[in-house]
């Protein structure tokens, strides 16, 4: 009787509501009610796999609580479109089939009638399917062979192991829009390190926060309790504060289970992005946290990836320190022609790089298990360098469990300073070409790590659309034809001979160009994408980035992968690497090449198609 009465009441409040708003348009097995200027219920009545939602990306987001029978089941912020629609998102509704679901939307904008609230084209565009519709919409800047997501935001790339043949791919993403948000685990799996198949979410966020960056190792003898070979995911949860979680694959990475008793570590202040692998000479597990605002890495051991105990830190007033330091990286080298070996702490930082925004600076060392002491140069200090000289090469971690011995690193080609303005919509960001991490001497005697493409970026080479064996260059450029697409790779070695400085230009008819000048005396390579094409989309995007060379002789051997909005520039196999963005009104289609102060030798130069 009472539930009677009480259904009745509620049938009552509807009814009133329904005659006070009037009833929105909604698509087949969507509801919409319409509660005050900015609350609104979005029932789900009908099958689909997907609710459909539109996006506006300049407006604020929604706080959606997704509630299943009457219980939040999670919240998410979708900047639900007002006036426009610029793409949709979908909102996965499998694992909560033949349940009750209902989105408890507020929206931020401020209104003054209910009329107005429900005049937003979102409530018309939400609607149910079985599919979603990726193909790309005028999305011209997509890179063709660089990974990025299907839709949606992109930023650090996390967890990255290779197991089986496969190297996985998860990094920082937000499934319903391209800014950052509502930050889960995507995850995508290559063969080849160039081709990604792209997987669904692999962690989500709980109770305890989104999932902020962190790493997984395979954990062979079984230490952490999950079963020999399960793939141990740490990473930090982002709530109110910031704590280390872990999570357990026993399916090779494709799906994770949550430790209940997470987390595994919390401390007084913003720490995060946990890196951990085994150390073999200890046989302890080390971890390396960001304690982002402190400026240090904070290092812990652990016999069971569940206990960690604080044994040092490193970092403070060393190197460069800027904003914050964020996802680290601990590992050991070869010195390039020695028998020696050296740890590399990997920090990236933001701000502080060296042309803006964020950058990642390394430091070289010794690492006992426990504490890592960086060594010093000729003058006692500990000097500061960086592992690009671009703008765009950022939260660079490598993948564990790499074959042959190899540190195979992945950076996030973006910046924070832009990274949410450039001009993609349906996705937001690229990963870096992979790259080889090494350690040589340069000619000053210091010793520094070096980046070179994976062996892998060969299989990209299609056929060789021009070439010169060897030719002098002086003042008149001596201009190439690009692949008609623009992709390509590019080869060339620079001798620079009586020349001061020999410069590399690529160009279109549209006017757009990016110069590339091996300066002879300074003994340095600058990028310039002043005017490479869409720049002004923020004033920090037009710059100009130099790199040293370290070499004494003029010579230079470059290797440059062109995708549709990016360079990046390796010299001497990899001792200078430089990453930029790039969006040109049409794809490049000319290099031209001159030198000033004299004649310059080139040899080499191939041109490559890139196979797709
Ligand atoms: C670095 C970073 C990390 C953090 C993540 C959040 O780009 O700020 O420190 O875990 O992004 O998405």
């Amino acid at each position: 009787m009472t539930e009677t009465l009480f259904s009745l009441k509620a049938m009552t409040v509807a009814a009133a509501l329904a005659l006070a708003t009037g009833s929105a348009t909604a698509a087949d097995g969507v509801e919409i009610d319409h509660l005050g200027v900015n609350n609104t219920l979005v029932r789900v009545t009908g099958p689909g796999r997907y609710l459909i939602m539109p996006v506006q990306e300049s407006n604020d987001d929604a706080r959606i609580n997704v509630l299943v029978d009457g219980k939040i089941a999670e919240t998410i912020y979708v900047r639900l479109a007002k006036s426009k629609t610029d793409y949709t998102v979908p909102f996965d509704l499998t694992p909560y089939q033949g349940r009750n679901v209902i989105l408890d939307v507020v929206t931020p904008q401020g209104r003054s009638s209910v009329r107005e609230a429900k005049d937003d084209v979102c409530w018309r565009g939400m609607e149910l399917t079985d599919t979603i519709d990726t193909t790309d919409r005028e999305e011209r800047y997509r890179p063709a062979y660089h990974h990025t997501p299907v839709y949606g935001w992109m930023n650090d790339p996390n967890g990255m192991f290779y197991r089986d043949g496969k190297w996985h791919l998860y990094y920082q993403y937000n499934p319903y829009g391209s800014k950052w948000q509502n930050m889960t685990w995507g995850h995508s799996v290559s063969d080849d390190l160039i081709n990604w198949e792209h997987l669904p979410v692999a962690i989500r966020p709980d109770g305890l926060g989104a999932i902020f960056s962190g790493s997984c190792v395979i954990d062979h003898e079984g230490t952490a309790g999950q079963g020999r070979d399960a793939v141990i995911a740490l990473y930090t949860s982002a709530g109110t504060s910031q704590i280390q979680s872990m999570a357990a694959s026993r399916d090779g990475g494709m799906t994770f289970d949550k430790w209940a008793a997470n987390p595994v570590l919390t401390l007084e202040s913003e720490a995060r992005d946990p890196n951990m692998f085994r150390n073999e000479s200890t046989g302890e597990w080390n971890l390396v946290l960001a304690h982002a605002l402190d400026h240090e890495m904070l290092i812990f051991t652990s016999p069971d990836l569940k206990t960690w105990t604080l044994q040092s830190a490193f970092g403070k007033g060393e190197g460069a320190q800027g904003g914050v330091w964020e996802c680290p990286d601990l590992f050991e080298l070869a010195v390039d022609g020695t028998g020696d070996k050296k740890w590399v702490l990997l920090c990236n930082l933001n701000p502080g790089g060296p042309f803006g925004g964020s950058a990642t600076q390394y430091f070289i060392g010794d690492f006992d298990g426990k504490t890592f002491r960086s060594d010093t140069d000729a003058d006692g200090r500990i000097p500061t360098k960086w592992l690009d000289y671009g703008k765009d090469h950022y939260a660079t971690v490598s993948f564990s469990d790499t074959p042959d011995g190899r540190r195979t690193v992945l950076g996030w080609m973006s910046n924070w300073q832009y990274a949410a303005e450039v001009p993609t919509m349906q996705y937001r960001s690229a990963n870096t070409l992979p790259r080889e991490m090494g350690l040589f001497t340069a000619p000053d005697g210091e010793l520094y790590v070096s980046s070179a493409p994976s062996p892998e970026l060969l299989a990209l080479r299609g056929k060789v659309t021009a070439k010169a064996a060897k030719a002098n260059v002086g003042r008149n450029a001596r201009t190439y034809a690009l692949p008609a697409d623009g992709l390509c790779e590019i080869t060339l070695d620079i001798d620079a001979q009586k020349a001061s400085a020999v410069t590399l230009e690529l160009a279109n008819k549209a006017g757009d160009k990016v110069t590339m000048t091996y300066d002879a005396e300074s003994r340095t390579m600058s990028f310039d994408r002043r005017e490479s094409g869409v720049t002004d989309f923020s004033e920090e995007f037009p710059a100009v980035t130099v790199s040293p060379t370290f070499e004494r002789d003029g010579r230079v051997s470059l290797r440059l992968f062109v995708d549709r909005s990016s360079i990046e520039l390796f010299g001497n196999d990899g001792r200078f690497a430089m990453t930029n963005l790039v969006f040109p009104h049409a794809p490049y289609s000319t290099l031209s090449i001159s030198a000033r102060g004299g004649n310059a030798r080139i040899s080499d130069l191939k041109i490559y198609s890139i196979k797709l």
